[in-house]
């Protein structure tokens, strides 16, 4: 259950599909001030208290990035939303001495870590900058290819964010990157929330809540237009799904959940009696899944490949 102050949506429904509904975006997403407000305080320091977590959970869709980035010893990469940096490390080391990597985020506390972390490994190949990959300049065709994990589904204006991403990128470089599907289809919060449903009354899910955003690209044919809009060509789309790990246990699971913003609204129409139960169905939920290496849950994402065309 990764919701929350996190990085994820407090609520259900689904986000606008096509085209012409993006100036509907632009409305129910806010705008990236909001966005900068929330990763760059308590949210993104929410995330540096829990990196080593963040890390384990998306690790399996890692994996699956990097190989389809396919970073080659001498390119220069940009890494969109790099957070603490985890990938824009794993690309440091591929492209190797003679290569380069930017990070980008607008956080500032997740960007510190990334930056301590780079130290520590001797990775000067890898720089970050704090700046919103929508609006600010990235650098005009300097890039052999962009990675993005989980990254790129917080634009206000998401055309004009793909649009920019294209330009950093040199005729034929490659954009990769993770996003998620449909909330429905993430077992990592439909097993919670199902489990929780049975003892509280339904709450009102807000779909303008910041956290909804994380679902804005759950739609392949969204995905599709956009970036054929923003000037990409020969796009790919692949499902993922891959299991995600929680917690050491179910305590620190439910501990863990307990914080985030998706309980805050899960719960908010519960009485304490209720409450409990709920949290108690949630940990028993929880229990067919744990492990002796954690508990795990699937994630449904999608990996994206596109060509910036000519
Ligand atoms: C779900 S986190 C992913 C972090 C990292 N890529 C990872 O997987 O470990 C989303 C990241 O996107 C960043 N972000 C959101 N909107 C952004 C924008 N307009 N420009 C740059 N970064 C942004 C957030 O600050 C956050 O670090």
């Amino acid at each position: 259950m990764e919701e929350g102050r996190t990085s994820e949506p407090a609520a259900g429904g689904h986000a606008p599909h096509h085209d012409e509904d993006l100036d509907h975006d632009h409305h129910v997403l806010g705008s990236n001030a909001l966005m900068r407000e929330v990763w760059d305080g308590e949210v993104g320091r929410f995330w540096v208290e829990e990196t080593d977590r963040y890390e384990q959970m998306n690790a399996g869709f890692g994996v699956r990035l990097l190989g389809a980035a396919s970073a080659q010893p001498g390119e220069r990469f940009l890494d969109i939303g790099c957070g603490h940096g985890a990938r824009t490390l794993d690309i440091a080391a591929a492209v190797g001495p003679e290569g380069r990597v930017v990070g980008v985020d607008i956080s500032g506390p997740m960007l510190e870590v990334a930056r301590s972390r780079a130290a520590h490994r001797g990775l000067t190949q890898a720089t970050f900058r704090q700046a919103d990959a929508q609006t600010d300049s990235l650098g005009a065709a300097q890039f052999d290819g962009i990675v993005s994990q989980f990254g790129v589904m917080f634009f206000a204006d998401p055309r004009a964010a793909f649009a920019n991403l294209r330009a950093a990128l040199r005729d034929g470089g490659r954009l990769v990157f993770t996003c998620w599907q449909d909330l429905g289809r993430q077992q990592r919060i439909m097993v919670p929330v199902t489990a929780a449903l049975e003892h509280i009354p339904l709450p009102e899910f807000n779909e303008t809540s910041w956290s909804h955003a994380a679902f804005s690209l759950a739609d392949p044919d969204r995905i599709q237009s956009l970036l054929t809009t923003a000037g990409f060509a020969n796009i790919v789309i692949e499902p993922l799904q891959l299991p995600e790990y929680q917690g050491r246990n179910v305590d620190d699971v439910v501990t863990f959940s307990q914080r985030t913003e998706l309980a805050g609204v899960l719960f908010s129409q519960a009485n304490p009696e209720q409450t409990a139960r709920g949290w108690d169905a949630i940990a028993k939920a929880l229990e067919p899944h744990a492990t002796t290496e954690g508990v795990f849950l699937d994630g449904a994402a999608w990996l994206v490949r596109a060509e910036a065309g000519h």
